[in-house]
């Protein structure tokens, strides 16, 4: 027990960068007008004259897409930073870049610059980029192979719970205020300086120690600490296995990934999977839902807005409990489907606003779209990247699949005030014709990958591994026991 309080530990303390993530994404959510009048009243300040509509939804769309673009460029250097920094001092130097973010937010308002909110933004953007990688990496690496797969979910459940957070204290009463938002935006610094304090207890990854560092008596001790038992000869040993299979499967770079026939397959599906899992239009959800709400004659929007972050959480449970039985191809059609279903149940409700029952409708079918989000589009696509690649093309996907993750995310960002302003309340309807498009490619092209191992999946593909490695026929037991998805999540 002593060595799972301290494996507990560990995994907590890096999930806290899932949690930024979350609350960065939900904290610009509730604020949407107090921010849209600090850019007037900078306006009126500086040139003397109101700024435009226009102008103005221009740059509360930037303010809330940059973040987005950061994003981007974090996610797409995660490996780079893992493999040289090792996992943990990378997760310590990245929250330099949350103090940075924060207080250039927090001081917006002192300054009358709502550059500093768009540079802040920006930065943050960075931070959580670099998360999304740093947090399932650690988490995988330092989990016992029989919880590797319930550990990964505590991934998106700290996202949810970050989006329930900043929903919260973005309240009129707690943080949301004309007066205080500049410190709910800043409050990011705080889970930061707390995982700075905690991260120095924690170990470093003892897979990063034996197989990048070859630092075997380091690696040990470490191993010792998180299964809290002396004899750790059997993860010791499944280790050195991955270590030489990695030898002879040689690393992959984005360039091979994309010239190789053999992984064009997996690779299209990934993709796919990150595509429509953001423009599914979730997050113009947790961006706009305020917005949303409003336009739909909800009478108190933001409480609508965390009830929405409540059935988020919830379902996000619920999926982790489904998906080792329904399996991920049905879970992923479901939710895209139900999807689907309640974004045209949300363009009835904005067409017949006039009916005042419609505003319950409204509610319901931004519920249902979020519960549908999370059995499945929600926490799927971020772990079946991992699962559709064995070992050598397995970083290189990751950074393109978590690149495209964030483009899409940052398209929606940007566009969905433009879009709504343009559609009025057709614009759901974008959105349903897309959940469409993905749910006919899902049926066509998704694999079942659970229960099955690495091997099989690439197997499925046409049998494409390289011939170096699949000569390494039938590996000894608990090799091949390494690479079967867990069949249920903890029980002990
Ligand atoms: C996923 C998405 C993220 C979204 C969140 C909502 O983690 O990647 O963009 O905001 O789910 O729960």
């Amino acid at each position: 027990l002593d060595g799972h309080c301290y494996l507990l530990f560990s995994v907590g303390t890096a999930v806290i960068g899932s949690l930024q993530f979350g609350y960065n994404t939900g904290v610009i959510n509730a604020p949407e007008q107090k921010l849209r009048s600090f850019f007037n009243d900078t306006w009126v300040e500086r040139y003397g004259e109101p700024i435009s509509a226009g102008v103005c939804t221009i740059v509360w769309s930037v303010a809330v897409a940059i973040f987005s673009v950061g994003g981007m460029v974090g996610s797409f250097s995660v490996g780079v930073m893992a493999d040289r920094f090792g996992r943990r001092r990378s997760m310590l130097l990245v929250n330099c870049l949350a103090v940075i973010g924060g207080l250039l937010m927090g001081f917006s308002t002192m300054c009358s610059s709502y550059e500093m909110v768009i540079a802040g933004r920006l930065v943050i953007g960075l931070f959580c980029g670099l998360f999304t990688g740093l947090t399932p990496m650690y988490v995988g690496e330092v989990s016992p192979t029989h919880l590797r797969g319930a550990f990964g979910t505590l991934h998106q459940l700290g996202v949810v719970v970050g989006i329930l957070i900043a929903q919260i204290f973005g309240l009129e009463a707690l943080l949301g205020s004309d007066k205080l938002w500049p410190l709910l935006l800043a409050l990011t610094v705080a889970p930061a300086v707390l995982q700075c304090i905690l991260l120095p207890f924690c170990p470093e990854s003892p897979r990063f120690l034996l197989i990048n560092l070859k630092k075997e008596e380091q690696a040990c001790k470490a191993l010792v600490r998180l299964r809290g038992s002396e004899d750790v000869s059997n993860d010791l040993q499944e280790m050195k296995e991955e270590s030489a299979k990695m030898a002879i499967e040689k690393k992959v770079t984005i360039l091979e990934l994309f010239r190789s026939a053999a992984y064009r397959q997996p690779l299209l599906i990934a993709v796919m999977l990150q595509l429509s899992q953001q423009l599914s239009g979730i997050n113009a959800v947790f961006y706009y839902s305020t917005g949303i709400f409003k336009s739909a004659g909800v009478k108190q929007p933001i409480y609508a807005t965390i009830g929405a972050g409540i059935v988020n959480t919830i379902f996000t449970v619920v999926s982790l409990f489904l998906v080792e039985k329904a399996g991920r191809r049905t879970l992923h059609l479901l939710g895209l489907g139900g999807m689907g279903f309640s974004a045209l149940l949300m363009t009835v409700s904005l067409l017949l606003k006039d009916i005042s029952a419609m505003s319950y409708v409204a509610i319901l079918a931004v519920m249902l779209f979020v519960a549908m989000f999370e059995l499945g589009p929600g926490p799927i696509p971020w772990f079946i990247v991992a699962e559709l690649f064995s070992q050598g093309p397995r970083p290189a996907a990751m950074a393109v699949a978590g690149c495209c993750n964030w483009t899409a995310n940052f398209l929606v960002g940007i566009s969905f005030p433009k879009l709504e302003e343009l559609c009025g309340p057709w614009v759901f309807l974008i959105f349903a014709t897309l959940l469409v498009v993905f749910f006919i490619f899902t049926f066509i092209k998704v694999p079942e990958t659970k229960g099955k191992t690495f091997d099989e999946i690439a197997r499925s593909f046409g049998g494409t591994l390289p011939p170096t490695s699949s000569s390494i026929e039938d590996p000894p037991v608990s090799a091949s026991a390494a690479t079967t998805v867990p069949a249920s999540p903890v029980k002990e």
